[in-house]
């Protein structure tokens, strides 16, 4: 029934033919200026209209970019891009990029430097910036004002400095060995920024002198110990003056106009590579892609000014794994080492690079295990049964909200994929009623457009950072839409009327995370994703869009696989297969850059860390602008470290959960997998993770887990391991413990004695020496442990937070302190139990006077009990 309704909603929606999308980059009004860059995608938007009708309507943010630097062209803005500090005021703040290069827009110039420093700290590794060079002209006055973006792609950014008619302008784009500028009337000047000028053109300098020479090529050795080399693509006179021991400058005889093209020479043996293709520069790079159902190519395309076929670039690690029929120079002839490894050159103007698309959608590609079967149901059951419309979460931020929500809704999946369409309506009328208070514009919480860098925020952030985690300052969109998204998918799955009633609404935050298209006037390209570095940024615009970093590559795996799903109820095939292709690259550059395998060559051409120490860390928390490190803003556990790079369990992680990485982590984070103060949500992470290469050791495991988080049910849990590979064939529950469940009389094995308790005296003590002044407890199922009830006041029993009272029998409601895991005991008798708290961990003891306590930190110091059926 549920699949009927969703093949008539899918071919009921229009299909969008790809349209290539014109040139013209947003709002550029200046068509006078030379170079208009392409920010082309084959895709056109998903749509163009207006996001001003949302419950929160607009809003402008408290940190607005600076009108100056965007001076002739109009929103939307890119938020989270390598130069986004460039565009967010102050507007000098280091930019990560143009890698190899660092770089920051100065008074009068453009600074720039390549990190000639790489440490490891035992926990990180970190270049930290250098700056060598400030590249202006003399004519500029300093004026902060005086310099401006004249376009920018999905990549690239061309700003120009100008004074009068004089004008300097850089193309900064990612991957070009060279730095470039190109000048019109102005003087070139170079200030050292490393230290005092030594030699130029192998001249040696002292301090107070200079040389003058006539020539194309020039080289400069600073005092810090670079070597820079400096190409004119038309001759130049350039005069070097040592002007102290600390600073240097090289300037122009005259006005010039053409071009001059900077490069670090770290090495004498690059100069002959550079020699030969400094002539052909890049202005800017077109995004394209071509898409099928199973596989994804994308391309990058620079535009050129000379012979594209002779274009040099460099190359990062996982372009190099992907690239199609590449033209790569030997990695001896050029390389500069970057926190992503090393860039090693390639040769030619077009790029393309070949991923696999997922074909996984709603659900795993296999059936579940049949052996896993009862007891996915009956967690199914249980957990569909907590939702209790009435109770349906008023959201108060994006991110808990979404989080929760999002595991939710999958029990409705798995309850479709298991032929359970009884149980999938109530968890659908749970997410609908929550979902309706984004559409009320007197919510509490709701979404507002942000009119000054073009995007859907939650309102009550647009002024203040500490909001959701600055989802006002644009940190975390796709983090936070990629929930969003996926709640709504699930609802529109099974209700054809919401989907038409609110396909406008929830689209405005597909756009807002993925728009493909330059044509959409309300949201910039692909918010989050750096194209060139292969992942997606999580940073915004806050604190001068400083140091960008992403530290949960699940959860941006998680954005794509929203907007997915989202595709797969409401868009057509091309922007289910564009979401594809954002899932693809996103999983690849987790894998390269945030999996580390201590198993990988330190020397391997395509290893972002050699450092084996870093290596054996096995996963990387925070990938960040100039250091990459095991680490995380909010915790230092191994557990916590690998679990948000795995977290949410989906079913397309199948691909990102690689067998050798799982297996170093495994082992990595064993010390903490059996501590039992370390928290279960985290090794539930970890177990899924495991089963997609060991489904029956990781079903073992997670038979012991009591609590899973809120982005997370035990249904979804053992789902996912009941339909990883299973190449053994071999049952992958096998037989999962359980409680007894039932009505029992408690004996102590030790002395015979029961357990007694009343509405007198509620403590449970091992006190009854006959059957007949026993207490008759009824234990009922909750996943991987069941409650006790007292029969004869109906009351649930309650372990002693601290440890040190008697269980009660005191507790009107079942919640999380009345858990208990009654486990045949290891080394007892058979039919002879440990009971252990799931609330704190510990085991139930007896104490001298007969009183139960969970005090037991070990499965040995559990007493053991028999359950006696009545
Ligand atoms: C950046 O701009 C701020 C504000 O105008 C100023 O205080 C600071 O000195 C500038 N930094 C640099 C490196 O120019
Ligand atoms: C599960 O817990 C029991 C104690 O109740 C312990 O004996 C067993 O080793 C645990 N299993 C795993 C796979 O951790």
């Amino acid at each position: 029934m549920f699949g009927s309704l969703l093949f008539l909603l899918v071919a009921s929606t229009a299909v969008t033919v790809a349209l290539p999308a014109p040139n013209l980059p947003h709002g550029s009004s200046d068509d006078a200026l030379f170079h208009i860059l392409k920010g082309r995608g084959i895709l056109g938007p998903i749509s163009t209209g207006s996001p001003a009708g949302i419950s929160g309507g607009q809003v402008a943010s408290g940190a607005p970019p600076l009108s100056s630097f965007f001076a002739g062209l109009k929103a939307p803005y890119p938020t989270n891009t390598w130069w986004a500090s460039y565009a967010a005021s102050p507007g000098n703040g280091t930019a990560a990029g143009p890698f190899p290069y660092e770089s920051a827009l100065h008074n009068n110039g453009v600074v720039y430097g390549i990190s000639g420093n790489r440490e490891f700290d035992g926990t990180s590794i970190k270049q930290p910036t250098q700056i060598d060079w400030c590249t202006s002209f003399s004519e500029h006055q300093g004026d902060f004002a005086n310099h401006k973006a004249t376009g920018f792609d999905t990549q690239a950014v061309t700003v120009q400095y100008f004074q009068d008619a004089a004008t300097m302008t850089a193309y900064l784009v990612p991957g070009s060995p060279y730095m470039t500028f190109e000048y019109f009337g102005a003087t070139p000047l170079l200030t050292s920024m490393n230290g005092g000028i030594k030699s130029f053109n192998g001249q040696t300098l002292e301090v107070g002198g200079s040389a003058s020479i006539t020539d194309t090529e020039f080289s400069v050795l600073d005092s810090g110990g670079s070597t820079y080399l400096i190409y004119a693509l038309s001759s130049i006179t350039l005069k070097a003056t040592a002007v102290s021991s600390s600073s240097g400058t090289i300037q122009a005889s005259g006005a010039f106009s053409g071009v001059l093209r900077i490069v670090k020479l770290a090495d004498p043996n690059h100069k002959d590579l550079l020699d030969q293709h400094y002539q052909v520069y890049p202005t800017a790079v077109t995004l394209d892609y071509t898409l099928t159902d199973t596989s994804g190519t994308l391309i990058f395309d620079w535009t050129t000014v000379g012979d594209g076929s002779n274009l040099l670039m460099l190359t990062y690690p996982h372009h190099r794994i992907k690239l199609q029929d590449p033209n790569f120079p030997d990695t001896s002839a050029l390389g500069y080492l970057t926190t992503k490894g090393w860039m090693y050159p390639a040769v030619g103007s077009k790029w393309s690079m070949l991923y696999d698309l997922t074909s996984i959608t709603w659900d795993a590609p296999r059936a579940l295990d049949s052996s896993c079967s009862d007891a996915v149901l009956q967690g199914l059951e249980y957990e569909v049964g907590q939702l209790d419309v009435s109770k349906a979460p008023i959201p108060g931020d994006f991110y808990y909200w979404g989080g929760t929500l999002a595991a939710q809704g999958r029990l409705a999946l798995i309850a479709e994929n298991l032929d359970r369409s009884d149980l999938v309506t109530p968890v659908i009328d749970y997410l609908k009623a929550s979902f309706a208070y984004w559409f009320d514009s007197s919510s509490s919480t709701v979404p507002a457009y942000e009119t000054a860098w073009g995007g859907v925020i939650n309102k009550a952030g647009a002024t203040n950072v500490y909001v959701d985690f600055g989802n006002g300052y644009y940190n975390d969109h796709h983090f936070h839409y990629g929930y969003f998204l996926s709640v709504a998918a699930i609802i529109a799955k099974f209700d054809g009327s919401w989907l038409n009633e609110h396909k406008e609404f929830i689209n405005w935050f597909a756009r807002d995370i993925i728009n493909p298209s330059p044509e959409d006037p309300f949201f910039p390209v692909t918010r989050c994703r750096d194209w060139f570095a292969g992942h997606s940024w999580a940073s915004g615009i806050a604190n001068g869009a400083g140091s960008r970093d992403q530290e949960s590559t699940g959860e941006a795996v998680n954005g794509y696989y929203g907007a997915l799903l989202w595709a797969s109820v409401a868009l057509s095939t091309d922007y289910i297969n564009y979401a594809k292709l954002l899932l693809a690259t996103e999983q690849h550059g987790a894998q390269v850059y945030w999996h580390l395998y201590p198993q990988d060559d330190p020397a391997g051409r395509d290893n972002p860390y050699p450092e084996a120490d870093l290596r054996a860390l096995t996963t990387i928390g925070n990938v960040e602008d100039w250091q990459s490190g095991a680490w995380l803003f909010w915790g230092d556990q191994k557990t916590e470290i690998a679990a948000i790079q795995i977290l949410p369990v989906i079913p397309v992680n199948e691909v990102l959960y690689d067998t050798q990485w799982v297996e170093n982590m495994w082992s990595y984070t064993m010390p903490e997998l059996v501590d039992p103060t370390i928290g279960d949500e985290w090794k539930a992470v970890i177990i899924n993770a495991y089963s997609n290469a060991h489904p029956q050791v990781a079903a073992e495991w997670s038979a012991n887990l009591t609590a899973w988080g809120s982005g997370q049910t035990f249904t979804n849990e053992l789902y996912f391991i009941g339909t990883r590979p299973n190449p053994s064939n071999a049952p992958i529950c096998g037989s999962l413990p359980q409680n007894p469940y039932g009505s029992f009389q408690i004996q102590l094995d030790s002395n015979g004695n029961y357990v007694a308790a009343s509405s007198v005296d509620t403590n449970l003590k091992a006190s009854a020496t006959s059957t007949s002044s026993a207490a008759t407890f009824s234990s009922a199922y909750v996943p991987n442990s069941g409650t006790l009830q007292l029969v004869s006041t109906s009351q649930f029993v309650t372990a002693g937070q601290t440890g040190d009272a008697a269980l009660a029998a005191g507790a009107a409601v079942a919640s999380t302190w009345e858990r208990f895991t009654i486990r045949q005991k290891n080394g007892a008798a058979s039919g002879v139990y440990s009971i252990k708290a799931t609330s704190n961990g510990l085991y139930i003891t007896v104490g001298a006077d007969g009183a139960l306590i969970n005090n037991g930190a070990n499965e040995a110091s559990s007493a053991g009990f028999k359950f006696v059926p009545v």
